[in-house]
C-alpha cells in the first residue's frame, strides 16, 4: 500500500478539554479553536462551574477571548456537586446552557475539591440526566487512599460504573480519557449509551515515560499513563472503527514552573499539535482510513449533535514541536516537546 501524502476529513471536534479562564483563556482557547470546529469545555475551574449562570458567563469569556469572526463554537459543561438540583440542571440543558454534565469524584484530581463525595448522593440528578437523555461525563477513578494511583480506574469500574450502568441503562455515559485495558473491556460490553474519549498522551505514552531515566513531570497527568499492555489497548480500541471510542484531547495546562515543582500539577498540554499527534498514532497502527470515524464523526453522533460541515487537510510534513510555548504570557511545554511529528495542519 502506497502511503498517502495528504489526508483530508470531515472537520474534527476535541470531547473534552480543558480551557482554563483569564489571561491562560485567552492564550489557550486559539490553539484549540485552530485545530477543532467544537469542544466539550470542561468545568474545573476555581471556583468550578456548577449552576447556569455560571456557565453561560464562562461561555461568554470563551467568545470574548477568540477573534469575532471565529467558526469555533464551545460546548459547555456543568460541575457536579453533592448538593446539584435536578431541576437545574433539566432547565440549563434545555435552554443550551450546557450540553452534558461532569461527574469528578471528590478530590480525584485537579478542581475537583468539590466533586461529588458519594455517587449515592446524586442518583436524583443522574435519574434526570437519564430521562432527559443528557450525557454524563465521569472522571473514572476512586479516590481513596488505599487503592494504589494505578489501579484506580479499574477499581472504579467495579465499584461505581458497573452499577451505575446497571441501576440506569438509559443514562447516556462517556467514560473520559480511558487509561486501561478494563475501561475498553467496559465499554465495549456495555452497549451504545457507554462511550470512551481517548487522549493522544494515553495512545503514546506509558508510565515509562514518566519515571524512567528521571522524573518527568511533563508525562504526568490524571489518570495517570499506566503500563505498556494498556497503551496497545487503547491503540486498538481507538483505531478499531467502533463508534463507542472518540478524540478527546483533555488538553489541561499548566505553567511550566507549577509542573516542575516538588508536587507537579497533573495535566499536559496537547491542544497545539493535538491531530498531528492522534494522526501519527493512526499511521502507525495502519489505520489512516478509520481516522475520520474518531475524529469527527462517533463523537457527534454519540453526543446527538450535527456532523460537522466542511474539511481539514494535513499533509506529510515533518513538524518539530517547540520546547515550550507562550501562552498568554504564561510559559508552557507542550506535549512531545522537541520532537518531531510527520504530518502537518494545513491552515
Ligand atoms: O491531568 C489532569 N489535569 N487530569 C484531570 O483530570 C484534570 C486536569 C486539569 O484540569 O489540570
Ligand atoms: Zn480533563
Amino acid at each position: 500500500m502506497t502511503s498517502p501524502e495528504t489526508i483530508t476529513i470531515r472537520r474534527p471536534d476535541d470531547w473534552h478539554v480543558h480551557l482554563r479562564d483569564g489571561a491562560l483563556l485567552a492564550g489557550v482557547a486559539p490553539h484549540t479553536a485552530r485545530q477543532f470546529a467544537r469542544a466539550i469545555v470542561m468545568p474545573n475551574l476555581s471556583p468550578p462551574m456548577m449552576d447556569s449562570a455560571g456557565v453561560a458567563a464562562y461561555r461568554a469569556r470563551i467568545m470574548a477571548a477568540l477573534p469575532d469572526d471565529t467558526s469555533f463554537t464551545p460546548l459547555m459543561t456543568l460541575y457536579l456537586t453533592d448538593h446539584t438540583d435536578p431541576d437545574e440542571v433539566a432547565r440549563g440543558h434545555a435552554d443550551a446552557v450546557f450540553v452534558a454534565a461532569k461527574l469528578y469524584p471528590a478530590h480525584a484530581t485537579t478542581g475537583s475539591a468539590h466533586g461529588v463525595t458519594d455517587i449515592a448522593r446524586i442518583m436524583p440528578v443522574l435519574a434526570r440526566m437519564e430521562a432527559i437523555g443528557m450525557p454524563l461525563l465521569i472522571h473514572g477513578e476512586v479516590t481513596d487512599a488505599h487503592v494504589d494511583i494505578f489501579d484506580r480506574e479499574a477499581v472504579f469500574i467495579a465499584r461505581t460504573l458497573e452499577p451505575l450502568v446497571k441501576a440506569l441503562p438509559g443514562l447516556r455515559v462517556v467514560f473520559e480519557h480511558v487509561t486501561t485495558a478494563e475501561a475498553v473491556q467496559f465499554v465495549e460490553s456495555a452497549g451504545p449509551n457507554v462511550a470512551a474519549t481517548i487522549t493522544p498522551q494515553h495512545l503514546h505514552i506509558n508510565r515509562n515515560a514518566m519515571l524512567v531515566g528521571g522524573i518527568r513531570p511533563h508525562a504526568y497527568c490524571l489518570p495517570v499513563a499506566k503500563r505498556e499492555h494498556h497503551r496497545l489497548a487503547l491503540r486498538k480500541a481507538a483505531t478499531s472503527g467502533s463508534a463507542q471510542f472518540f478524540l478527546g484531547t483533555d488538553s489541561a495546562p499548566h505553567a511550566r514552573h507549577l509542573k516542575e515543582a516538588a508536587c507537579g500539577c497533573a495535566g499536559i498540554f496537547n491542544a497545539p499539535y493535538a491531530l498531528e499527534s492522534y494522526l501519527a498514532v493512526f499511521e502507525e497502527e495502519g489505520a489512516l482510513d478509520r481516522f475520520e470515524g474518531f475524529a469527527s464523526e462517533h463523537g457527534p453522533r454519540f453526543y446527538r449533535l450535527p456532523l460537522n460541515e466542511g474539511t481539514v487537510t494535513l499533509e506529510r510534513a515533518p513538524v518539530t514541536v517547540p520546547e515550550e510555548i507562550d501562552v498568554g504570557g504564561t510559559v508552557i511545554v507542550p506535549f512531545h516537546a522537541g520532537e518531531t511529528l510527520g504530518w502537518r495542519l494545513r491552515s
